[in-house]
């Protein structure tokens, strides 16, 4: 059993979202494109899954976050697909890839083969069994990846609320799932290994910030140490987590968020790999030509960077790698390297920031923390290599996103923390 399509696009998240619309508005014809997808819905915006999805009141549902609204583009619902002719394998893992052949087979024992073939598999959530960890399949122990995930996460709320969670994982997920447990009107200890939250991006000053905020909601902190073991009720449930040092934390649900792995597996030892994901050159092609990789899995080249290559777990990646392969597929003449400024951001209670670049080099403050009006700068050999801006206008993001691009000269940091914005509006 068998069917054949000119392009294939392996996942049905962000990416695939992103780069049917422009296959479409490219000219694509009916017929020609097939999306194989393990979730059985039309790809959606997953940023909403920790945000408008977890609302008490009035929460984002599908359809109304399907892709491509996160960019006021068209909300591409499985409508839109079928008017456009592309076929939809949906609820369907693949589990098995041959790119010499140019065949997948999938989990239903069906062979779809390609001429090109996007992958765009994301990545899982990391286990806590991955480290060492047992008992994290506990019906009311909670990851965060998909649709599914999501809407088990908000039975568990529901059936807690005025109750206890621990939250384990100082990232995003841990950030964004303890702002919509406290607003479900749930007591939140937030537990994580380093010695502040976000550490990925945030700079502890600006971390001090944000966990002053939280304690000011309620929210109990617990830092340097991490979960061992969970304590469980005679129906399984568990109802208490121990940490490494010795503490012992009551929960009626617990949160985890610790990372995650780029979905690279089915490729492994088929195509070239690089920092955890599939290596891509900047037009998204991987080490076989009739073979693209674009979102989460894909590690590519960024020029900003001087062509270092990087793997990013970001929607706005997602999003513009996903375009520029199906650029490259369709017009390979007039399509050159991405050149990607990369782009991170969240949204919690009242509060938001964004930021573009690199956080590397050495880091400047400015602006007041006390009214919350503040950002940071990260210079490197006298040139802006990054910048944060916390609850910004969109023409003061434009402007640091501006000044990060074009690797703006810094030749006083003293004057630097001075100017503040002022000095993105200059460049
Ligand atoms: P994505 O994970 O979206 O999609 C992968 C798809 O491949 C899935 O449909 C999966 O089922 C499918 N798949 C995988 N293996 C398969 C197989 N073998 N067979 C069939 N299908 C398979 N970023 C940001 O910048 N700002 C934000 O606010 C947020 N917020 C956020 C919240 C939450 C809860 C999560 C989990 C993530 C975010 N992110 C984010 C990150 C952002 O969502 C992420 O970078 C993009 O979804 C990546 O898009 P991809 O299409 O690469 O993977
Ligand atoms: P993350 O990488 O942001 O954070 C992982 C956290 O887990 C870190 O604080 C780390 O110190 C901690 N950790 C690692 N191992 C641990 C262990 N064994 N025990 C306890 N803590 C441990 O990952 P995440 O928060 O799980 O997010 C998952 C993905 O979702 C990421 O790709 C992220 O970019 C994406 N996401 C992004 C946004 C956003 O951009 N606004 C929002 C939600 C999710």
């Amino acid at each position: 059993m068998g069917r054949a399509f000119v392009y294939v696009i392996l996942g049905g998240g962000v990416a695939a979202g992103y780069a049917a619309l422009e296959f479409v508005r490219r000219g694509i014809s009916h017929g020609k494109l097939c999306i194989i997808s393990e979730e059985s819905v039309a790809p959606y915006e997953r940023p909403a899954l920790s945000k408008g999805f977890l609302l008490p009141e009035d929460p984002a549902r599908l359809p109304s976050f399907h892709t491509c609204v996160g960019v006021n583009e068209e909300r591409l619902t499985p409508e839109w697909y079928r008017e456009h002719g592309i076929e939809l394998v949906f609820g369907t893992k693949v589990k098995s890839a041959d790119v010499r052949r140019k065949t997948l087979l999938t989990a239903t024992g069906e062979t779809i083969s390609y001429k090109i073939l996007i992958i765009a598999t994301g990545a899982r959530a990391l286990k806590l069994e991955e480290f060492g960890v047992r008992g994290s399949d506990a019906e009311n122990v909670c990851y965060l990846r998909n649709l599914a995930d999501a809407s088990r996460l908000v039975d568990v709320m529901r059936s807690c609320t005025g109750g206890n969670a621990v939250v384990v994982g100082g990232g995003y997920i841990g950030m964004e799932c303890t702002a919509a447990l406290v607003k479900n009107r749930i007591k939140v200890t937030w537990v994580f290994p380093g010695k502040h939250c976000m550490g990925r991006v945030f700079t502890p000053k600006i971390a001090s910030f944000y966990e002053e905020y939280y304690k000011s909601m309620g929210v109990n902190f617990i830092k340097g140490t991490v979960v061992t073991s969970f304590e469980n009720d005679s129906g399984g449930k568990v109802t208490a987590v121990i940490l490494k040092d010795g503490r012992r934390l009551p929960a009626d649900m617990v949160v985890v968020g610790i990372g995650i792995r780029a979905n690279t597996g089915l490729f492994e030892g088929q195509l070239n790999m690089e920092k955890g994901g599939i290596k891509v050159n900047g037009r998204m092609q991987t080490s076989n030509s009739s073979v693209y990789a674009v979102g989460d899995v894909a590690a590519f080249p960024i020029k900003l960077f001087g062509n270092d290559v990087r793997r990013l777990e970001h929607v706005d990646s997602a999003r513009k790698t996903a375009r520029h392969a199906v650029a490259a597929i369709t017009a390979p003449c007039t399509t050159g390297d991405l050149d990607y400024l990369p782009f991170f951001y969240s949204r919690v209670f009242t509060l938001s920031w964004q930021f573009y670049g690199d956080n590397v080099g050495e880091v400047v403050h400015f602006g007041d923390f006390s009214s919350g009006r503040f950002g940071a700068y990260w210079v490197g050999k006298g040139r802006l290599m990054g910048a944060f801006l916390e609850s910004g206008s969109r023409e003061e993001y434009e402007a640091i996103a501006k000044a990060v691009k074009l690797k703006a000269t810094v030749k006083d940091m003293a004057k630097l923390e001075g100017e503040g914005l002022e000095f993105a509006f200059q460049v």
